[in-house]
């Protein structure tokens, strides 16, 4: 396999945590693009892998990274933005995604993989729709693309139980908004193996895949799984959707917005998929039995 250039953007964070490691045991060099350098320096022990300061915001600057680049990896997305109107969302998902095309146009990086998330386009919430905006502009961008749809990612570091370990920690009652919400949880090692291979098979040029794992499951029965893992007795209170929306309002004015109503407006549409991209990538997705159980084991207790 031919050695890549690639240039992450987002790699910073849980997915690129394991992603950008993933890459370089293949032999890539991997230039992680980063608002603030500092926050993930560990990431540059590694030989090939260089974080830099950029504002990716900033066209002329992202194309003077991409120079030279094979391929460019998008991995930024947020789940809540400061206002409630949906620009961040447009700004962080949309706007974005069209800087990153010109800029590989600019400096002819010929190869695109966008992270997106299952269901994007459904529903009402902005988080969905900027996604599905996003993926139809590099769908357009003549680019060599290919998109990545995943249900919510699993493993070390984790905003979903690392998350709800950490609340389960603090309360002895957790009141939870769309407690029959459905998911069918990915384990980032799969959701990494899938950028890995996609990247250096022709055949993934064009295509979308769904990752999802081998288990759907509610939100509720999943945070009572975590606290059974943790060995604590809590009470998990499913709230009906008028409580919950009020929960979510309440929400975005506490400190780290913990939910906010464009978070209660995705979790309407179920994160569980029809195809299996994994499968289709020749991967067999890891069941969650097997990882969360020792994941928890060092969440605070
Ligand atoms: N985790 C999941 O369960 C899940 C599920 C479905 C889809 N996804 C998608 O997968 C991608 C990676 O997820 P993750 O969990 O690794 O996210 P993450 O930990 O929040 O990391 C995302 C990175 O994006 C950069 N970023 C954040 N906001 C930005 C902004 N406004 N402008 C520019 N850069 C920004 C940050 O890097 P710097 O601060 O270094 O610039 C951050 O490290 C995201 O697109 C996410 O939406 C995740």
């Amino acid at each position: 396999m031919k050695p890549l250039r690639i240039v992450v953007l987002g790699g910073t964070g849980f997915v690129g945590s394991h992603l950008v490691p993933r890459l370089h045991a293949d032999g890539h060099s991997i230039r992680v693009l980063s608002r603030n350098r500092d926050r993930k320096r560990e990431l540059g022990v590694l030989p090939r892998v260089r974080v830099d300061n950029c504002d990716v915001h900033d066209r002329a600057a992202l194309a003077r990274k991409l120079e030279g680049a094979d391929a460019a990896i998008n991995l930024v997305g947020i789940l809540n933005e400061r206002g409630s109107d949906g620009s961040g969302f447009q700004q962080a998902h949309v706007a974005l995604t069209e800087s990153l095309i010109a800029a590989c146009k600019t400096a002819g990086a010929p190869r695109l993989l966008q992270m997106s998330a299952l269901r994007a386009g459904e529903g009402s919430s902005h988080y969905l729709r900027t996604r599905a905006e996003a993926e139809a502009r590099v769908r357009n961008s003549g680019l060599a693309w290919t998109i990545f749809r995943p249900s919510v990612i699993f493993g070390r570091g984790d905003g979903l139980f690392t998350r709800f370990a950490a609340l389960l920690a603090m309360a002895p009652i957790l009141p939870l908004a769309r407690p029959s919400a459905r998911f069918a949880p990915v384990h980032v090692g799969d959701v990494s193996e899938a950028f890995a291979r996609a990247l250096v098979h022709p055949h993934s040029i064009g295509h979308t895949y769904e990752l999802f794992g081998p288990r759907t499951i509610e939100l509720k029965p999943l945070v009572q799984w975590t606290a059974q893992l943790m060995g604590l007795k809590r009470a998990v209170i499913g709230l009906p959707d008028a409580l919950g929306y009020l929960q979510a309002c309440v929400g975005e004015w506490l400190p780290g917005k913990p939910i906010s109503r464009d978070n209660f407006r995705s979790l309407l549409i179920d994160s569980v998929g029809t195809r299996d991209g994994l499968g289709e990538l020749g991967i067999v997705a890891t069941p969650m039995e097997l990882i969360v159980p020792a994941l928890l084991t060092k969440a605070p207790r």
